[in-house]
C-alpha cells in the first residue's frame, strides 16, 4: 500500500533513553541527520522506551529522567515538532499492539538469527537475557511498520532490523492484502561513524567500559576539553586523516570537521607541521562550543517540564491518529472482529 501520490517521503527512526544523555557519536551519527531529513521528508521520529527495558534491568524514576532528557536533547539539536512528529514511544500503544501480529508471523529461527541476540547470548548466555531481547526487532519493526514508512535512516549496525521488517512487511501483504508499506534502509553516512576517544577502534557508546572516551552532550566544558585532550593517537606527529593507519587522529578530524564545517583536508592543511597538541586545543574548544548552547538548551527544556510533555503530547496524538489507522487495517485484515463504536 502507498501514501498519496505527492506526499513526502515518510522516514520513522527511533533512539533509546538507555543513557543519562546522548553522546558525541549519538548526534553526529544520527540526530544530525535526523534534523536535515525533516526539511525533506514526513519524518516521524520516536523515543522508544519500551525498547529500553530489553535488557531486564532498568529503574523506573531513571527510565522516566531518561526519557525526558533524550526528548529535550533532540529539540535542543534541532529536532523541530513543527516540522515533523517528535513522541513517545510508549504514549503510542498501537506499536506493541502491531508488535504482537508481527510476532506471530516471525518464525523462531528468523529471529534467533539477529546478531544483535546472538552477541547477546554468547556474551552473557540464554539463561541471563530476557525474551524481550529476542523480540526486540519485532517490535522495532512494528515500530516502523505501524507508521506505513518508506525508509529508515539508521546506522550499518541496524541494516539486519530493517531487512527483517522488509519480510514481516512484505509476508504479511502476501497473506492478508497490501496493507503495509515495505521501507528501505536509509543507511547514515559512514563518516558519521564517530569513534571511543580512548579506543579509537571501537564505535563511541554509551556501553564502553571507560567513560573517558565518550563525550556526553551534557559533560561540562571542563570534562570535555580534558577527554578531548587525553584522546588516544599514536606514535607519529603527522595530523593526516587516514582511518587505517591513525584511527585516533581521523577520529578527530572528522568530528572537528562536522562541528566547524570546514572539509577534513583544509584542517589537515592548517595543521600541517603543528602536532596534535594544536589539534586537540582547538579541537576542545570547538566541542566546547557547540555543546555549551546545547546543554543550555537542552537545561532549559527539562527546566520547563510543562511545555515538554506538551510537545510530547501534542506529538502523540498526531503518531496515534496515523498509527491507529494503519492499525485498524491490520486488524481487519488478520481477522480481528471490528468492535462497535
Ligand atoms: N534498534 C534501534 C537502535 O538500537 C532503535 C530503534 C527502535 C529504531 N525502533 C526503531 C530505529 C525504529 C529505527 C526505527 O538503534
Amino acid at each position: 500500500m502507498s501514501r498519496m501520490a505527492g506526499d513526502r517521503p515518510r522516514v520513522l527512526s527511533g533512539i533509546q533513553p538507555t543513557a543519562d544523555s546522548f553522546h558525541l557519536g549519538n548526534y553526529i551519527g544520527a540526530v544530525r541527520q535526523w534534523v536535515a531529513l525533516q526539511e525533506t521528508h514526513d519524518a516521524f521520529y520516536c523515543v522508544v522506551d519500551l525498547h529500553a527495558l530489553t535488557n531486564g534491568e532498568w529503574d523506573p524514576a531513571e527510565l522516566r529522567q531518561r526519557s525526558r532528557v533524550a526528548a529535550a536533547q533532540l529539540l535542543a539539536a534541532g529536532v523541530d515538532p513543527h516540522r515533523c512528529t517528535l513522541f513517545v514511544q510508549s504514549h503510542v500503544p498501537e506499536h506493541t499492539q502491531l508488535s504482537w501480529v508481527l510476532t506471530c508471523l516471525t518464525g523462531m529461527g528468523e529471529a534467533s538469527r539477529m546478531t544483535q541476540y546472538k552477541d547477546r547470548v554468547a556474551r552473557y548466555g540464554a539463561e541471563r537475557i530476557g525474551v524481550g531481547m529476542f523480540t526486540y526487532p519485532i517490535l522495532q519493526a512494528a515500530d516502523i511498520l505501524i507508521y506505513r514508512a518508506d525508509q529508515v535512516p539508521v546506522g550499518e549496525d541496524q541494516r539486519q532490523h530493517i531487512e527483517l521488517t522488509r519480510d514481516l512487511a512484505q509476508r504479511f501483504n502476501h497473506r492478508f492484502g497490501d496493507v503495509l508499506v515495505v521501507p528501505e534502509p536509509y543507511i547514515l553516512k559512514a563518516t558519521g561513524k564517530i569513534l571511543d576517544l580512548q579506543d579509537p577502534t571501537a564505535k563511541m557508546s554509551k556501553s564502553s567500559e571507560s567513560q573517558a572516551g565518550v563525550v556526553d552532550l551534557l559533560d561540562e566544558p571542563a570534562a570535555i576539553t580534558k577527554k578531548v585532550k587525553r584522546a588516544v593517537t599514536d606514535t607519529d606527529t603527522a595530523v593526516r586523516y587516514d582511518p587505517e593507519t591513525k584511527p585516533g587522529v581521523s577520529n578527530l578530524l572528522t568530528i572537528f570537521s562536522v562541528l566547524t564545517d570546514r572539509p577534513v583536508a583544509e584542517l589537515e592543511a592548517a595543521y600541517d607541521g603543528m602536532g596534535y597538541g594544536a589539534l586537540k586545543t582547538d579541537l576542545a574548544e570547538a566541542v566546547v562550543g557547540f555543546t555549551s548552547p546545547l546543554r543550555e538548551r537542552t537545561l532549559g527544556w527539562l527546566d520547563d517540564s510543562g511545555r515538554l510533555d506538551d510537545v510530547l503530547a501534542a506529538g502523540a496524538a498526531h503518531a496515534r491518529k496515523v498509527a491507529a489507522e494503519t492499525l485498524t487495517h491490520v486488524y481487519d485484515a488478520v481477522g480481528f472482529i471490528q468492535p462497535r463504536e
